[in-house]
């Protein structure tokens, strides 16, 4: 695993304060913010709320939905060691530059070292956020359960908020194609109970989740 042996398992109430000041990373999530542009521009903070409002859904309590928010903001920070020309490429990448991009959730982790206060789900999120259900995700392959809870939280986050944004390869997908896509990913890419969740509590199209999708929604 990477995420570090030596972080806490439980989180104390005072674990903020003893980052020194939770201002300090709600700015250093801010400047992650506004460091992205164009296409990825407002992306973290949707992920971000997206995660919570899951998280809430499927309750956890407190402190773990604030772990998991702080996970989901920071869960691409180790895109910052990936160069802005692959970033920003408008087209298919190519494998070397694919395989610079596979690095980013252990880059990630490695960055934030240097905070070794902040609580496992957190770590975990950034390290695991493109794990897969079935096993066949990065950087671990980890399956099923052993793959930590905010990771799944936020890989199903991440994904709606990518496919339904525009990029410059596609347009923005509508809420309902995406939510049939993550339904379709069930229990492949994404946790099944999870997935429900998010379709029924957080997007409210719990008629999409019952009846097995529309497939004349586009
Ligand atoms: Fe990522």
């Amino acid at each position: 695993m990477c995420t570090g042996g030596e972080r806490r398992q439980a989180m104390p109430a005072s674990w903020e304060e003893e980052l020194g000041s939770p201002a300090a990373l709600e700015t250093l999530v801010h400047l992650l913010a506004v460091s992205q542009e164009g296409w990825q521009a407002g992306h973290i903070h949707r992920v971000e709320y997206l995660a919570v409002r899951l998280a809430v859904a499927a309750g956890l309590p407190p402190e773990e939905v604030e772990a998991v928010r702080w996970g989901a903001a920071l869960h691409d920070i180790g895109k910052a060691r990936v160069p802005r020309e692959i970033l920003q490429k408008p087209g298919p990448l190519d494998p070397p530059e694919y395989a610079v991009i596979l690095q980013h959730p252990v880059w990630g982790v490695e960055l934030l070292a240097d905070l070794p206060c902040l609580p496992l789900p957190t770590v975990d999120a950034v390290c695991c956020h493109h794990e897969r259900w079935d096993g066949a995700g990065y950087p671990l392959g980890l399956q099923q359960q052993a793959i930590p809870l905010s990771a799944r939280i936020v890989s199903v986050a991440d994904v709606f908020d990518a496919l339904t944004s525009a990029r410059p390869y596609k347009a923005a997908w509508s809420c309902e194609k995406a939510a049939l896509y993550l339904l379709e990913q069930s229990g492949q890419q994404f946790d099944p109970h999870l997935t429900r969740l998010f379709v029924v509590e957080v997007l409210g199209l719990g008629q999409l989740a019952d009846h097995g999708g529309d497939p004349a929604i586009k």
